[in-house]
């Protein structure tokens, strides 16, 4: 029926219409490039926009909507993108925070309640999931993404697209997904935004492109190029990769969006003129081009000129309108524009309950010394820092929907939640940097973070002066969310030196300090880890992160976060994951330093933080490993099971994590990789067995010539509550 129906309509497309499907225009709400589409009216008319992004309300999209309809010889109806990322006007945590909860019904959730609301406010799309790997946290963007693990990441990824697509995407509240960015985006040289990348096809294969993969194979209906190139060939222009790897070896249905002016930036990257390029991008698979406008103003002339065919125009323009056409869009034009919808969906209290309990599962306890934490409902608080008191700041990186003005700082969200009970006493204590002019590049898009030009000596005096009145000092500091996401790439990843010293200050007067640490990514808080009793990251947690930042230090929630990017001791570590190789000049066991292995003269080869870590209130044990057998065969499974005790006082979560080892490979094979994961609740004395099923599928890899296979022999199987700590077990795969 759908191809039926396009094949009709196309038979009375002139090329310029289709063309004209090919266009994104952005309505300017939020950009992230020097281009902004003008006349865009006008071009609606001419039937000249497939696409909008960045343009909201069931009101304003109606408007568009209309014209397109009504006034363009086709009427045909134009497709609302926009990034929703971390929900959208309820927001919910940055999404390496919501990794940390390694809890997929929660994430699915999350972009469940996302695509509710967003439909209600008239879009239909959204630029989401992220599902970039990084392990560089001196990029930006690994906020926005799941954290360094292929597994966990895939899970991820399919859980989204899950949330936001449901079974049915021209339902009046699903949107369709836009997996991105397409491809090894996270992988740029040296943390640089927008960097080169430069990747082997077996790491390509076993460790970065799985993610994309599970989100297509979730049903994702659209794709969204990188900006970087690969291997020499940008990924916009890349026919390798859109075509023989998206299309043809992973059979993509739908259709593929540049990033923002990506085709443009072509020009840049050296591959020749705008006309040049668009047919480069076009050829290689793209079928949208964002904001640039590329497509719309040469590709006529390219088809003239013979450089592109018009096979590949119709192509393009199918498979967009095939995405209008699975979205309903040609049934009802107007069945996301619903006004009354906005006014009950958007921001309902169930959304923001839910907000506030993803936000708790996102905590990760990073220490936690002589129980220092959880908090006493009672005496009073010295609530110290520069992010103490902004609401701006919760929301974090990507959050263009979010009501910024009306987001609760961690001061008022904690009056608000303890009412009398205890007396919380505030002071700024230190600029988030000492250079006015960073802290302004850090704090773009609105984000209101105090400043105070008195000297330094001052602010901490006043500081540390209302501390000594206090019985415990909760230092809120860290990065501002605007130092992490697009464009936000750090070289020193320590929290900056003003905040330090006040941090020392607060320290030296004897008080206990916790540290609730605002961040996008992995910091490097080696001196913190030795010198600060309580250290909880609370990354950026949304529209109800303040109450849920007084849910976990007071106690009322126990944390149980996880983080899913190593913390590493110094950047001159990066990159630093857990699933590295062994070389061929290892440490021996139990040394830090050896002459002519591989290792550092200054620092040991450990992360401060490893994969996988975070602390409770309680404590866990683990029992040693009991197989069902040593051996099996292709068809058959084993299982690995451990039994998990709550030894402390207090109910708690675990997430239980397992990882192989394949000791003897074709190529060299990773020192761990995760393969399973269960987050388990238990009362204080409680037992549970948490059996794990292992198949030869779950021991498959790309080998040196890209074949997905098991090798039979020996591996080792690892279980525990981080990547570092856990009990060990040996089986084979026999032949
Ligand atoms: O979706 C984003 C992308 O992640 C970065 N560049 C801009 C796009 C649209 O806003």
């Amino acid at each position: 029926k759908m191809n039926a129906f396009i094949t009709k309509l196309m038979l009375r497309m002139t090329v310029d219409e289709k063309i004209g499907q090919l266009n994104l225009l952005t309505g300017g709400e939020a950009t992230t490039g020097s281009v902004v589409s003008n006349d865009v009216e006008s071009k609606i008319k001419k039937g000249q926009v497939g696409g909008m992004f960045s343009f909201t309300t069931p009101q304003k999209i109606r408007k568009a909507q209309e014209i397109a309809v009504n006034q363009s010889r086709l009427k045909i109806p134009i497709i609302f993108g926009q990034d929703v990322i971390h929900g959208y006007k309820t927001t919910f945590p940055i999404p390496l925070a919501l990794s940390s909860t390694w809890d997929l019904s929660l994430i699915e959730k999350t972009a469940r309640i996302a695509a509710v609301e967003a439909t209600a406010d008239g879009l239909n799309w959204t630029f989401s999931p992220m599902v970039d790997i990084s392990r560089d946290p001196r990029w930006g963007r690994i906020s926005e993404g799941s954290g360094e693990d292929t597994y966990l990441g895939s899970q991820i990824a399919k859980a989204m697209v899950k949330g936001y697509q449901g079974d049915d995407l021209s339902k009046y509240n699903t949107m369709m997904a836009c997996v991105k960015h397409f491809a090894l985006y996270g992988a740029a040289e040296a943390g640089r935004d927008y960097n080169t990348t430069d990747m082997s096809l077996h790491r390509m294969y076993n460790e970065y492109l799985p993610p994309y993969k599970a989100a297509i194979d979730a049903g994702a209906g659209s794709v969204m190029t990188s900006f970087n190139d690969i291997n020499g060939v940008p990924a916009t222009a890349n026919k390798w990769l859109m075509t023989d790897v998206l299309r043809k070896q992973w059979g993509f249905k739908g259709f593929v969006v540049t990033d923002y002016t990506a085709v443009n930036e072509l020009i840049d990257h050296g591959l020749g003129d705008l006309q040049t390029v668009s047919a480069l991008s076009l050829n290689a698979g793209v079928e949208m081009d964002m904001v640039g406008e590329g497509f719309l103003t040469t590709l006529k002339k390219s088809l003239q000129e013979g450089k592109v065919k018009q096979a590949q125009i119709d192509q393009a323009c199918r498979l967009v309108l095939e995405a209008k056409y699975k979205l309903g869009l040609f049934e009802d034009p107007f069945r996301y524009c619903d006004e009354e919808r906005a006014k009950t969906e958007i921001l309902k209290p169930s959304h923001l309950q839910f907000a506030r309990e993803a936000a708790t599962q996102s905590f990760v306890l990073l220490k936690n010394e002589n129980q220092t934490l959880p908090l006493k409902k009672s005496g009073s608080v010295a609530l110290i820092g520069p992010l103490a008191n902004t609401g701006a700041n919760m929301p974090g990186t990507w959050s263009v929907n979010s009501d910024l003005a009306n987001t609760a700082s961690l001061l008022d969200g904690m009056k608000a939640t303890l009412g009398s009970d205890v007396k919380i006493l505030h002071s700024l204590g230190a600029n988030l940097l000492a250079d006015a002019e960073y802290q302004t590049r850090a704090t773009m898009f609105g984000r209101d973070i105090p400043r105070d030009n008195r000297p330094e000596a001052e602010i901490i005096k006043e500081a540390i002066d209302l501390a000594k009145k206090a019985d415990v000092i909760v230092a809120a500091l860290g990065e501002a969310s605007e130092m992490t996401g697009e464009a936000s790439s750090r070289t020193d990843l320590n929290i900056p030196d003003t905040q330090k010293r006040l941090l020392k200050e607060l320290l030296k007067t004897g008080k206990p300090v916790v540290l609730v640490l605002f961040t996008g990514r992995p910091l490097t808080l080696t001196w913190e880890q030795e010198n600060v009793p309580a250290i909880l990251n609370v990354w950026f947690g949304g529209t109800e992160a303040a109450k849920a930042i007084t849910d976990v230090l007071f106690g009322d929630v126990n944390p149980s976060g996880k983080l899913t990017a190593t913390f590493p001791q110094n950047v001159g570590q990066i990159p630093l994951y857990y699933s590295h190789k062994n070389t061929g000049r290892p440490l021996p066991e139990g040394k830090w330093f050896s002459k002519f292995r591989s290792n550092y003269l200054d620092v040991t080869n450990e992360p401060l933080y490893p994969f996988g870590y975070g602390l409770s209130y309680t404590t866990f044990e683990y029992s040693d490993i009991k197989l069902s057998k040593s051996s099996f065969k292709a068809g058959e499974s084993i299982t690995a099971s451990v039994t998990v005790k709550n030894t402390g006082m207090r109910e708690g979560k675990e997430v239980v994590q397992l990882y192989t080892q394949d000791l003897v490979g074709s190529i060299t094979r990773p020192l761990k990789e995760l393969k399973g994961f269960q987050k388990i609740s238990l009362n204080p004395g409680e037992s549970k067995i948490v059996t794990f099923k292992i198949t030869e599928e779950d021991l498959k890899f790309y080998n040196a010539t890209l074949k997905y296979l098991a090798e039979p022999g020996e591996f080792k199987v690892f279980i525990g509550g981080n990547s570092r700590d856990t009990k060990e077990a040996g089986f084979s795969l026999a032949r």
